[in-house]
């Protein structure tokens, strides 16, 4: 089967909605004393994570992690497996997870989890993509890009069997016999 990927979210779009994230988030953070650390969740998020990060003029630090949802029934995949994990305390840190997309939920819900036993000083959570029709497991949502229905999109770091991770916009995957 043949693939073919239509523009859905253009490139200008994506800038424009990023920016005004960024300004958000540097309103909701200047003056508070805890040191901000975004936290992306790799490999999805690293494009939106490099474009929000230089969109919030605030001092910051980054870090990525990489977790793995297993489990084979639906029941079970909320397991979350840390693959790659923070290399530092974040007691003193206000963390701001950024995300790719916010699917089903399973493997964020855990993964906030897993963050807050750690007791940072806040845990919120940046997403460029929402998918709330698929949500199983419920996440509380500080900022989101874009809402989108069931489709199956790429680009803007999201793949497909690794692939169109490199489109600079986001577009929905079509297959063609
Ligand atoms: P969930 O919220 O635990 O179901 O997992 C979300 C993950 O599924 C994301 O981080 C993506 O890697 C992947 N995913 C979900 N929907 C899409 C899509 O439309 N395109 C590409 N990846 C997707
Ligand atoms: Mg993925």
């Amino acid at each position: 089967m043949k693939e073919n990927v239509s523009v859905y979210i253009s490139q200008e779009d994506i800038k424009n909605k990023v920016a005004e994230i960024g300004k958000k988030i540097t309103e909701d953070y200047k003056g508070r004393d805890g040191k901000l650390l975004l936290v992306s969740v790799l490999k999805g998020s690293v494009v939106f994570m490099a474009d929000l990060m230089r969109a919030i003029d605030l001092p910051l630090s980054i870090d990525f992690m990489i977790v793995s949802s297993y489990g084979s029934g639906t029941s079970s995949r909320g397991n979350v497996k840390i693959l790659k994990d923070l290399d530092i305390n974040v007691s003193d840190y206000d963390i701001l997870i950024v995300e790719d997309i916010l699917d089903s939920g399973y493997t964020l819900s855990k993964l906030i989890e897993i963050l807050k036993t750690r007791k940072p000083k806040s845990l919120k959570l940046c997403t460029f993509l929402n998918k709330p029709d698929r949500r199983v497991a419920h996440v509380d949502l500080d900022y989101c890009g874009f809402e989108i229905p069931d489709e199956f999109v790429v680009g803007y770091g999201l793949d497909y069997d690794e692939k169109y991770r490199n489109l600079p916009y986001v577009g929905i995957l079509n297959f063609e016999e």
